[in-house]
């Protein structure tokens, strides 16, 4: 199969300077291909390997408390995060913060070979380089002993770095559109610790790892009570000023962030919160972004800290990430409104009976990759419909009914999936579509070859829209379209994530691209956790063969594209790696 020319390339103007077109020039340029991969250096530079770990020299580091477990605050029942008021809200203490930060983007253990050591964490993320870094814009709170102000997470010393101290009447005025004891949760993107190991691609990576970090924060907030909404009217120079990635100042050599998107977070139930400076009512609506005035005051400063940097050399520059995040940086500011769903919650009723008795933080910090499956493991009919059910959005419905994780993400869901059964008892393996918005059936259906099937898969739940297309042993074919990992095909299942792109892309923008990344990185991190608690478990696949993978359903066009893979099956642990505990290295009383 010759890829000079991919078959997909027809509607992209390669030379157009307009921002979509060059979002699709490089989609398509950064496509494998069963010939020729997608371009990076082709060795790793070792000796340049990039430092996991930000840290903000001269900033204050605030140490949060290292809790076990079993300390309060508890996390509640992993399906009770499902169900409407089943977790009680917990005020802002500086020990809630420190369990969301925890679970949201905190270590999950260290794994040791021989000399080498390194970190996993509660977040995903491609080749264990952990391009996403996370901060917190806090007002001020009764009972949160931290000053208002911009914090950097630095997960390795589990603590926050003070960039910048807030002025109470500023922050508060900043945030007074919204529920009493909000904060912000922002995320940027170091591109170079993806790039140094998958060079072109990596700008795909950071964005699924973006989407995996905003879900596990969705999931950390749902522990405590806590809703979450993207904010997602900002702008990214908006973003950029509030998270300080524009200062070049404090970037000197050191590795640029990108500033990718900033989340409100709020207590489901009011708590008390500091009203001495603003008289505050409940609002009736959230605004989707900051106003760019008091942004612009908020950063005038004086900052704190210069980041470090990750990597002694950088011998390859990859421009073509400079060029897609720039073609695909979001300029313009919508002050648009969600409006919040009275009464407040009123989330999505339980589903089956439950699988799972163990509790959220239990889930959430067992969450692992499978390295290999066992070629063996079945799962039920029952859990395969039940792990699906967890991925429907409830397209339609007001934004903060839909069900968490669902409610984070204000757009129509863009996503479904091509399924690859292999060992579910009681289905027929072969090849499925789920679609996740029922009413894109007929666009589903007349991007793929007219001669599949769409039968309703058998016994399946009427509001599942899961239909089988044909029959067979795709285990081969799932392997082959994954690079030629395994992980695909010793599973029980594994999938594909099929993007709605050029549509939403001319509809939307250029800024739609990284979105779509985002959406298929929290359905990931839905399927990793349900994994888990089903007890087989999970990993995402980035590397896939782009166009092979269409053309098993006969997808012609840019109408639908696959952006992510994932596998679940029964995993066989590498017994050659020691698993040491996440915070081993930290004696904090
Ligand atoms: C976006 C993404 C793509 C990934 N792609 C692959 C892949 O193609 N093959 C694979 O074996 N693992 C893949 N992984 C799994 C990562 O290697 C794994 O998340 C990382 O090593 C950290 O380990 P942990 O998930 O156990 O914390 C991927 C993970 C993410 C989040």
């Amino acid at each position: 199969m010759d890829t000079e020319q991919p078959a997909a390339a027809t509607s992209v103007q390669p030379d157009s300077p307009e921002p979509i077109d060059r979002v699709m020039a490089y989609h398509l340029r950064t496509k494998h291909q069963f010939n020729r991969y997608a371009k990076s250096s082709g060795f790793l530079d070792w000796a340049n390997q990039p430092n996991p770990f930000r840290r903000f020299e001269g900033a204050q580091l605030i140490p949060l408390p290292l809790l076990n477990p079993e300390d309060e605050p508890q996390s509640p029942s992993y399906e009770a995060l499902y169900q409407a008021g089943a977790a009680t809200t917990q005020p802002l203490t500086n020990r809630t913060i420190s369990r969301f930060l925890e679970l949201a983007l905190g270590l999950s253990a260290w794994k040791r070979a021989g000399e080498s050591e390194w970190a996993l964490r509660n977040n995903p993320s491609s080749g264990n380089l952990h391009p996403t870094e996370g901060y917190l814009v806090l007002p001020p709170i009764d009972g949160l002993e931290l000053r208002p102000g911009l914090y950097h997470y630095a997960p390795k010393d589990h603590g926050l770095e003070l960039r910048i101290e807030y002025s109470h009447d500023r922050i508060t005025r900043l945030l007074a559109g919204f529920p009493p004891g909000s904060f912000l949760f922002g995320l940027t993107s170091v591109h170079w610790r993806e790039a140094w190991k998958y060079g072109e691609r990596a700008f795909r990576y950071c964005n699924h790892d973006v989407g995996h970090a905003l879900g596990s924060a969705r999931f950390a907030a749902a522990t405590l009570g806590w809703t979450m909404l993207l904010l997602d009217g900002a702008d990214q120079n908006q973003i950029a000023r509030v998270l300080g990635t524009h200062r070049t100042e404090d970037f000197g050599e050191a590795e640029p962030e990108h500033p990718d998107c900033l989340a409100v977070i709020w207590p489901a139930e009011g708590v008390k919160h500091d009203a001495s400076f603003v008289t505050r009512t409940e609002p009736t609506a959230i605004p989707m972004s900051l106003d760019p005035d008091l942004v612009k005051e908020l950063a005038a400063g004086p900052w704190h800290g210069k980041a470090n940097q990750l990597s002694r050399e950088h011998s390859i520059h990859w421009n073509l990430i400079d060029e897609v995040a720039e073609a695909s940086w979001k300029t313009n500011w919508e002050p648009r409104t969600v409006p919040l769903a009275d009464p407040p919650i009123a989330r999505s009723e339980p589903l089956h009976a439950s699988r799972t008795t163990s509790d959220a933080g239990q889930i959430i910090r067992q969450r692992r990759s499978a390295v290999s499956f066992d070629a063996r493991t079945a799962i039920s009919s029952a859990t395969l419909f039940r792990i699906l059910q967890r991925l429907m959005p409830r397209a339609g419905t007001p934004q903060l009914t839909r069900p968490m994780p669902w409610d984070l993400l204000p757009w129509e869901p863009a996503i479904h999936l091509l399924l690859f059964i292999h060992r579910v008892e009681g289905l027929k393996p072969g090849l499925y579509v789920l679609a996740r918005d029922a009413e894109q059936l007929p666009f589903l259906k007349n991007s793929m070859n007219p001669d599949l099937e769409w039968a309703p898969a058998p016994g399946c739940p009427t509001d599942l829209p899961l239909y089988w297309l044909l029959q067979g042993d795709a285990k081969r074919l799932a392997a082959q379209v994954s690079c030629h990992q395994g992980i695909a095909g010793d599973s029980a299942f594994s999938l594909g994530m099929l993007a709605e792109f050029e549509g939403r892309l001319r509809r939307g923008g250029a800024w739609w691209y990284p979105r779509l990344f985002w959406e298929a990185g929290l359905i990931g991190q839905v399927l990793y956790l349900e994994a888990e608690a089903a007890g087989v478990r999970g990993t995402g696949i980035g590397c896939f063969f782009d166009d092979p993978v269409h053309e098993i359903v006969g997808i012609k066009d840019l109408m639908l594209q696959s952006l992510y893979h994932f596998t679940i099956g029964g995993p066989v642990d590498d017994g050659r790696l020691l698993t040491l505990p996440a915070y081993y290295h930290l004696q904090r009383g």
